[in-house]
C-alpha cells in the first residue's frame, strides 16, 4: 500500500490507477468531484483519494483562487454550488461518478451570517442532491455532532435519537440528512452521510466550535500561550483528520447491501480543553492556558459529549486508529511543519 501511494505521486500514476480492486475484483476507478475543496478537509481528502484512485480521477473544486501547491497536486476547477447549470456542465464534461460535497459554513461562522449559511448549506444541498439524482451519482455529505441539540442525550449520543439543534449549521445538516434519506427511499439515490465529531488537522481553523483543538496547537507552538473560548471541562467528541478520511473512504466503498442506514455517527475519542492541554504540556512544558468562554460555549454545551458509533462499527467495520496520545504527537509534528513551510 505504502509503495502504491508513493508511486501515485509519480507521472505514471494515471496508468497505475486505471483499475483498482474492490473485494478482489477489478473495476475502473470512480471519477470524483469534491466541492468546497479549499475548506478544512478538501485538500487532504483529495490527496488521500488520489492515492487510491489516481491523480486525474479526483477533481478538487471551489470558488476561491487556489495556492500553487494545490494546483500542483492534481486537477482543480471553479465550481459554484449555487449554480446548477455550471454543476451539470462539470459532471458531464468530467464524467463524474461520485460527488463529495464539503461546501458549508460551520457552526460559529454560520451564526454570524445566517442568510449566507442558508444559501450555502441548504440551497447548495438542494442543488447537489438534485444533480446527483439526475446523473445517478454516489453522493457523500458530511454531517456533524452539531446536528444534535440540548434535548439530545449527550453521553452517549446514539445514531437515532432526538436531534433539534439550535444553530443554523445544525439545522442545515439535519435537513441534509433528511433530504438525502428521502432521495434514497424515493428515487434510489446512493446518498451516504457520516456525522463527524470535531475534526483535527494541521490546517488553520475555519469557524467551527471544536476548532479550539486546532488553534491551541498553533498558538502554543508559536507563542507558548493560548486563550480558550470554551471552559476547561467542556467535553466534545473528536477525531484526527487521518481517521476522518479513512472513515469517509471506507464508507464510500462499502457495498450498499451492508448499509442499514444512510447516516452514521463516527468518532475516535472525547476530551476536554484541560485534558488536551495536559497532553500538550509534555511537548511545551511552560505553556500557559487562559479561559474566556464566549458564545461558542453555549453551542458546545448543546452538543454530544460522547458519540456512540456502534452502528458504523457493526455495519461496515469502522474502527478508529488515532487516540489522544497519537493525535497530540501527530499535531505537534504537522503544525510545526506547516508553520515552517507557510509561516501560518
Ligand atoms: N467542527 C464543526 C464545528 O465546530 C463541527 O462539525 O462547527
Amino acid at each position: 500500500m505504502m509503495l502504491l501511494r508513493k508511486m501515485c505521486r509519480t507521472s505514471h500514476a494515471i496508468n497505475i490507477y486505471r483499475t483498482y480492486s474492490v473485494n478482489g475484483g477489478k473495476q475502473a476507478p470512480p471519477k470524483i468531484l469534491i466541492t468546497g475543496g479549499l475548506g478544512q478537509l478538501g485538500v487532504e481528502c483529495a490527496k488521500y483519494l488520489r492515492g487510491k484512485y489516481g491523480r486525474e480521477n479526483v477533481i478538487l473544486s471551489d470558488i476561491i483562487k487556489p495556492m500553487p501547491d494545490v494546483v500542483k497536486d492534481g486537477p482543480y476547477i471553479f465550481a459554484d454550488i449555487l449554480d446548477f447549470k455550471g454543476l451539470q456542465k462539470i459532471v458531464v464534461n468530467h464524467r463524474v461518478d461520485w460527488l463529495i460535497h464539503f461546501s458549508a459554513l460551520l457552526s460559529a461562522i454560520g451564526e454570524q451570517n445566517v442568510p449566507l449559511a442558508v444559501r450555502v448549506n441548504i440551497e447548495g444541498m438542494h442543488n447537489v442532491i438534485e444533480l446527483a439524482k439526475q446523473y445517478k451519482l454516489r453522493i457523500f455529505v458530511p454531517s456533524t455532532i452539531g446536528a444534535f441539540g440540548p434535548d439530545s442525550p449527550r453521553n452517549p449520543t446514539p445514531n437515532i435519537t432526538v436531534q433539534r439543534p439550535r444553530t443554523i449549521y445544525g439545522v442545515s445538516k439535519v435537513h441534509a440528512e433528511l433530504i438525502g434519506e428521502y432521495y434514497f427511499y424515493k428515487f434510489g439515490l446512493d446518498f451516504r452521510c457520516l456525522r463527524f465529531p470535531g475534526v483535527i488537522s494541521s490546517d488553520p481553523p475555519g469557524g467551527g466550535t471544536t476548532d479550539y483543538a486546532i488553534a491551541i496547537f498553533h498558538d502554543l507552538i508559536r507563542k507558548g500561550n493560548y486563550e480558550c473560548y470554551l471552559k476547561p471541562d467542556t467535553r466534545l467528541p473528536m477525531m484526527h483528520v487521518r481517521d476522518a478520511l479513512r472513515a469517509l473512504s471506507e464508507f464510500l466503498e462499502t457495498p450498499n447491501e451492508l448499509l442499514n442506514r444512510r447516516v452514521y455517527n463516527v468518532t475516535s475519542m472525547s476530551f476536554t480543553p484541560e485534558e488536551l492541554s495536559d497532553k500538550i504540556a509534555k511537548y511545551v512544558p511552560d505553556l500557559k492556558i487562559t479561559y474566556r468562554p464566549d458564545s461558542r460555549q453555549d453551542i458546545a454545551d448543546s452538543w454530544p459529549q460522547v458519540f456512540d458509533d456502534s452502528e458504523a462499527r457493526r455495519d461496515w467495520n469502522w474502527k478508529p486508529e488515532v487516540n489522544l496520545d497519537n493525535l497530540v504527537a501527530l499535531m505537534m509534528k504537522e503544525v510545526k511543519e506547516k508553520i515552517a513551510a507557510n509561516g501560518l
